[in-house]
């Protein structure tokens, strides 16, 4: 059987496939083209796709064979699930193995923004330090902040847990299913305005989809404090590009951390000129542990689908009904 890899991943995961399946890797060091895709997919049983990666009708069309598309990836809105059933293929996302790095990452961010880490270090590099100086470069703390997390999923619980044992923060947040944390994290579900106009920070965690795009917008940034510092690592599209830079140059919010973008690789022109945000390119997951990790568990996906068993992050359960 084929698995078709579409660039290549760390080969924890490409070597538990090889000793299985004919494997064929797209070996470029860029995202695949669609003609790749669409060649690539012709005669395979299996896909390991990327977030980069558009999994919909048209590539399903001109995959006869394929019985799984394992995303390495926590997110999905690159795969069109509905698709997926209707051509009878599985399809797998990574949950869990990149958690605590994402959680470390975004919280860094949060650091880093509320510290200048990034302005400083540029400032110093640029010969402009004479001495230290009681004015310079202030930030704003961290600890004993209120945090506001918008999706208490793995990633939100695992930033909340950080902030609130390792730094004492108190802990909101706003959540579709509204579970309760106050046992384990002290942690307060609040609604979304009371969230925007509580937090010192404002951490997003949602997986993007019709109901989370453009979840913050400019009615939103006007909710928050004019000290507030916001921190996207989950999907560009949530926030709207347009209104946090206006609230940005307006100092409707004090600063913001951001790792994903609307139209990426693409960032907003505007973004790239302002000092009260750092920008950076989509690496919350950029460990070797957590990459490693998604890579043996999007082979574990494959190979469980392509034994006839159901894999174990199945996000079309529906699939099987139709078999
Ligand atoms: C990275 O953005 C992921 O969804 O795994
Ligand atoms: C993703 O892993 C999430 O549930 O936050």
């Amino acid at each position: 059987m084929k698995v078709f890899i579409t660039r290549p991943i760390p080969k924890k995961g490409t070597e538990m496939l090889r000793e299985r399946f004919d494997v064929v890797i797209n070996d470029r060091d860029r995202p695949a083209t669609r003609e790749e895709l669409i060649e690539g997919v012709k005669d395979a049983d299996a896909i390991v796709s990327l977030l980069t990666d558009r999994v919909d009708d048209e590539l399903l069309d001109a995959a006869p064979k394929l019985k799984i598309a394992a995303n390495y990836a926590v997110g999905f809105d690159n795969i069109d699930l509905e698709a997926c059933t209707r051509h009878n293929v599985m399809a797998t996302n990574t949950p869990g193995v990149l958690t605590p790095s994402v959680a470390d990452f975004s919280i860094a961010l949060m650091l880093a923004t509320a510290r200048r880490i990034v302005e400083s270090d540029r400032f110093l590099r640029e010969g402009k330090y004479r001495g230290w100086g009681p004015m310079l470069l202030l930030g704003k703390d961290f600890c004993n902040k209120t945090l506001g997390i918008i999706g208490m999923g793995r990633i939100g619980y695992a930033v909340a847990e950080r902030a609130r044992k390792g730094f004492g923060m108190r802990i909101i947040y706003h959540d579709m299913s509204k579970k309760d944390y106050a046992d384990e994290l002290d942690a307060e579900f609040v609604d979304m305005d009371t969230l925007l106009r509580e937090s010192d920070y404002i951490g997003l965690f949602v997986s993007l989809n019709e109901k989370t795009r453009h979840l913050i917008s400019r009615e939103e940034f006007k909710k928050m404090k004019s000290t507030a510092i916001l921190i996207n690592t989950s999907r560009g599209p949530v926030v709207d590009e347009e209104a946090l830079a206006d609230a940005l140059e307006n100092n409707e919010i004090w600063a913001a951390g951001i790792d994903v973008y609307e139209n990426e690789p693409a960032v907003n022109e505007r973004l790239l000129g302002m000092k009260n945000v750092i920008l950076t390119p989509h690496v919350a997951s950029a460990t070797e542990e957590a990459r490693d990790g998604m890579a043996v568990l999007a082979a574990k996906n494959v190979i469980a689908a392509l034994s006839g068993e159901k894999p174990d992050n199945l996000l079309n359960p529906d699939v099987l009904n139709e078999n």
